[in-house]
C-alpha cells in the first residue's frame, strides 16, 4: 500500500497506536534528542512534537524506529514481504549480474507502476517563499548533541542531476545549517551526489540541488538505499510502493521533486566552495570530526500548508536509523544471493552500525569457500565498507548472536582462519590509520574440511537422539515442569 504523503503515514501510525503526540513545549536544541533517544531505546512509538520552540512547524521523529514501523513505512506487515517480492522477480526472470538484476526490477515489476510521472502541481508548492522570505529559520531543525557544530537537517532527500547524462540521483546526506540561507552538503566522497558535484566542478559550473523533506516514507527510504550509481531511486520507490512517484518541477532550479513532499529546499552548490562541516554526533556513537564540505545555498523554500518537519537522531545504537539499515539488509539480501547463491543468511548487527560487522552463513562446498565469499562481499556495492566479515556454516543461525559468538570462539584458529585486506573504508570509520583507507578482516568460522590446513578430525556436535526427544516430548506434560 502506498501513502499519498507523510501525513497519510502519520494517520496510519495513529490508528495503529504507533504514534504519540507531544503537546508540551520542547526545544529542538538537544531536548528532542533526549526524549527521542529514551523512547527509541525503550521500543516506544513515533513522536509528533506539536509545540516546538522557535517554529510553527511540528517535528515528526522515530517513525522508522522499530521493525514494525519500518515495515509499515514500506506499506507491508513485514519487511520480508518486500524481500520476497524482489526474490520472486530475480529468481523467475532476470539473467545477469547483481547490478543488471537490480536494473531489471522496474521492468519485471511492470513498468507502469514503477516509473515516476510528472505532474503540474504538487502539495509541496502550496506555499512558495523566495528572496528574503526563504529562510531556514522557519524550520525546527534539531541540534542533536552537545558537541555538534550546529543544527543539522537529518532526513533530507537530496536531488541532483548528472550534468553529462541528465540522470537523477537522490541520496540522504545530512545538512549542517550555518545560517538562514546556507548549509553544509555532507555527501561522502564515495556517494553519487559527490560524483555529480565533481563533474560540475570540472566544468566550473554551479550545481542545482533540491532537497525534499518528508513524503510517503517509502520514497524517503529509497534515498538511503544502496542502489547502483545510475539507478533512479524514484523508480525504486515506485517499485516499493507499487504506485508511481509523482514528481513536480522545482520553482527556481531545473530539477524535479516528489510532488507531495512536506517541504522543499531549492538552491545550488558552487564549484570550489568549501566550509567546515561538523562535528556531528554520528550513528557510530561517536562524534565525526569537522571536515571541509561543499556549501548549499538556499534560493527558495516551498511547502505544503500545515507542513510537518521529519527528523531523526543518530547516536549510540540502537537508534532509528538501525531499523532503516535492517530493512536494507533484508531487502537487498535476495540481490546479494543472486550474485552469491551459496549465501544462506546475513546479519548486520545493530551494534556494528552497518559498516563494521557482518555475520554470513553459507552452504560451503569446497576448501576456502568462506574466503571467496568474504572477497566477493568486499566487491559488492556499499558492502565494500564492511570492516569485519565472519562466515559460518549453513546450519548456524546468524541472527542469534549467542550462537554466533559460540561458533566464532569454537571454530576459529586465528592464525589460519583470519584474513586481512586493505581498501576504502567508510568516511565515518575513526579507527583506520587515515581517513577513507584502512584494513578489513575476514574470519572463516566454518567447520574445517580437507584442503584447509586442518589435520585432525572435526568433532561431532552434541545432539540428543531423536527417539529420546520424541519420547520426552510426549512425557513432558506429565512431568509437572511447565
Ligand atoms: C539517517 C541517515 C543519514 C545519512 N547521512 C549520510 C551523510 O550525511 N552522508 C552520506 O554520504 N551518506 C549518508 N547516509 C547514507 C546514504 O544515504 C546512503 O549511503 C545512500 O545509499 C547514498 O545514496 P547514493 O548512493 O545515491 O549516493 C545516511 C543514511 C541515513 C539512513
Amino acid at each position: 500500500m502506498a501513502y499519498s504523503d507523510l501525513r497519510g503515514f502519520i494517520n496510519l501510525l495513529e490508528r495503529e497506536q504507533e504514534l504519540a503526540r507531544v503537546s508540551e513545549r520542547v526545544d529542538p536544541n538537544l531536548e528532542i534528542t533526549e526524549i527521542a533517544d529514551r523512547v527509541v531505546k525503550a521500543g516506544g512509538p513515533a513522536l509528533l512534537f506539536e509545540n516546538v520552540h522557535g517554529s510553527e512547524i511540528p517535528v515528526l521523529i522515530n517513525h522508522y524506529g522499530s521493525m514494525r514501523r519500518m515495515a509499515r513505512a514500506l506499506g507491508v506487515e513485514d519487511v520480508e514481504e518486500v524481500a520476497r517480492r524482489i526474490e520472486g522477480l530475480v529468481n523467475s526472470e532476470a539473467p545477469g549480474s547483481f547490478l543488471e538484476k537490480l536494473r531489471m526490477l522496474p521492468k519485471l515489476a511492470k513498468l507502469s507502476s514503477a516509473f515516476p510521472k510528472t505532474v503540474k502541481r504538487g502539495k509541496c508548492q502550496e506555499v512558495v517563499l523566495e528572496g528574503e522570505a526563504a529562510s531556514l529559520d522557519l524550520l525546527p531543525v534539531l541540534t542533536c548533541w552537545p558537541g555538534d557544530g550546529g543544527p543539522f537537517i537529518t532526513l533530507p532527500m537530496v536531488f541532483t542531476k548528472d550534468p553529462e547524462t541528465g540522470k537523477r540521483n537522490v541520496g540522504m546526506y545530512r545538512m549542517h545549517v550555518y545560517d538562514a540561507r546556507t548549509t553544509g552538503m555532507h555527501w561522502h566522497v564515495h556517494k553519487v551526489g559527490a560524483r555529480h558535484y565533481a563533474e560540475y566542478e570540472k566544468r566550473g559550473e554551479r550545481m542545482p540541488v533540491a532537497v525534499a523533506l518528508g513524503d510517503d516514507p517509502a520514497i524517503t527510504y529509497a534515498a538511503t538505499a544502496p542502489l547502483p550509481e545510475d539507478f533512479d531511486e524514484m523508480i525504486f520507490a515506485g517499485f516499493l510502493r507499487n504506485t508511481p512517484v509523482e514528481m513536480v518541477k522545482c520553482v527556481s532550479v531545473d530539477l524535479e521533486v516528489p510532488a507531495n513532499s512536506e517541504i522543499i529546499l531549492e538552491g545550488y552548490v558552487d564549484p570550489g566552495e568549501r566550509r567546515t562541516e561538523g562535528p556531528f554526533g554520528d550513528h557510530t556513537g561517536y562524534y565525526s570530526p569537522a571536515d571541509d564540505y561543499p556549501v548549499f545555498h538556499l534560493s527558495c523554500i516551498t511547502h505544503g500548508k500545515d507542513a510537518v518537519y521529519p527528523a531523526t537522531i543518530v547516536g549510540k545504537p540502537p537508534m532509528e536509523d538501525c531499523y532503516i539499515g535492517k530493512a536494507t539488509e533484508r531487502i537487498f539480501l535476495p540481490l546479494i544471493k543472486s550474485q552469491l547463491p551459496e549465501i544462506v543468511d546475513l546479519n548486520l548487527p545493530l551494534e556494528g552500525v552497518f559498516h563494521n560487522l557482518a555475520f554470513v552463513s553459507i552452504k560451503k562446498r569446497y576448501p576456502m569457500h568462506a574466503h571467496k565469499v568474504i572477497n566477493a562481499l568486499w566487491g559488492l556495492g556499499q558492502m565494500m565498507f564492511t570492516k569485519i566479515i565472519c562466515v559460518f556454516d549453513e546450519d548456524v543461525d546468524v541472527q542469534n548472536v549467542s550462537e554466533v559468538l559460540w561458533r566464532l570462539g569454537s571454530n576459529v584458529d586465528p592464525k589460519r582462519d583470519v584474513m586481512f585486506a586493505e581498501g576504502p573504508v567508510d568516511v565515518l570509520d575513526h579507527a583506520a590509520p587515515q581517513a577513507l583507507f584502512g584494513s578489513k578482516m575476514g574470519i572463516d568460522a566454518t567447520r574445517k574440511i580437507e584442503g584447509e590446513n586442518y589435520h585432525r578430525t572435526w568433532p561431532e556436535e552434541i545432539k540428543m537422539s531423536a527417539d529420546v526427544v520424541e519420547k520426552i516430548d510426549r512425557l513432558w506434560g506429565k512431568l509437572g515442569l511447565e
